[in-house]
């Protein structure tokens, strides 16, 4: 089955604790890892900005559910096309962190320097997260897709 690449811009709930990040993380990895999507996410105490890339089954299959999860609302989607290649293969879910949130790199893909995703273009927000992502550290990050299935 080939790939797609989908890129997805939500706000966290005010219920939305800190603490939920980690959790969140973890059965990312866990669950895509087994459905073999890779991808990353990027998060302040306001907004999520995704990138989901695997077969088109799997990824739609994690957007439903995602897009059900109490944690965040008004999901827009930015982006979703077919790919020939992954542009995260390293990560069944990267994260990025405000302390990664770079002012020179958000304001070369924006109009301001602070991180408002509602407001970039598809591929803005597919060059932010590239970029963005070069800067993780892999260690940091959660374990790497190992097998990759479906
Ligand atoms: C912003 C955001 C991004 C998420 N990303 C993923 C994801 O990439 N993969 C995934 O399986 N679940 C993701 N989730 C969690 C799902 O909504 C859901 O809670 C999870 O898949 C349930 O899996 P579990 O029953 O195995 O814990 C995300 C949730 C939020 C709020």
């Amino acid at each position: 089955m080939y790939l797609v690449n989908m890129l997805y811009v939500s706000r966290t709930d005010p219920s939305f604790n800190p603490d939920d990040i980690a959790q969140i993380l973890e059965s990312s990895a866990r669950n895509n890892a087994r459905r073999g999507i890779t991808g990353i996410l990027a998060f302040n105490s306001s907004y999520f900005l995704q990138c989901l890339e695997g077969s088109r089954s799997a990824v739609n299959s994690a957007y439903h559910a995602i897009l059900n999860d109490k944690r965040h609302h008004s999901p827009v989607l930015l982006a979703y096309h077919e790919i020939h290649q992954r542009q995260f293969p390293q990560w069944a879910m990267g994260y990025i962190g405000e302390n990664l949130f770079s002012q020179e790199i958000l304001l070369r893909y924006s109009n301001s320097s602070e991180f408002k995703p509602y407001e970039l273009s598809g591929q803005s927000a597919a060059g932010l997260l590239v970029e963005l992502a070069s800067h993780v550290p892999t260690l940091s990050s959660v374990p790497h897709l190992k097998t990759v299935s479906n």
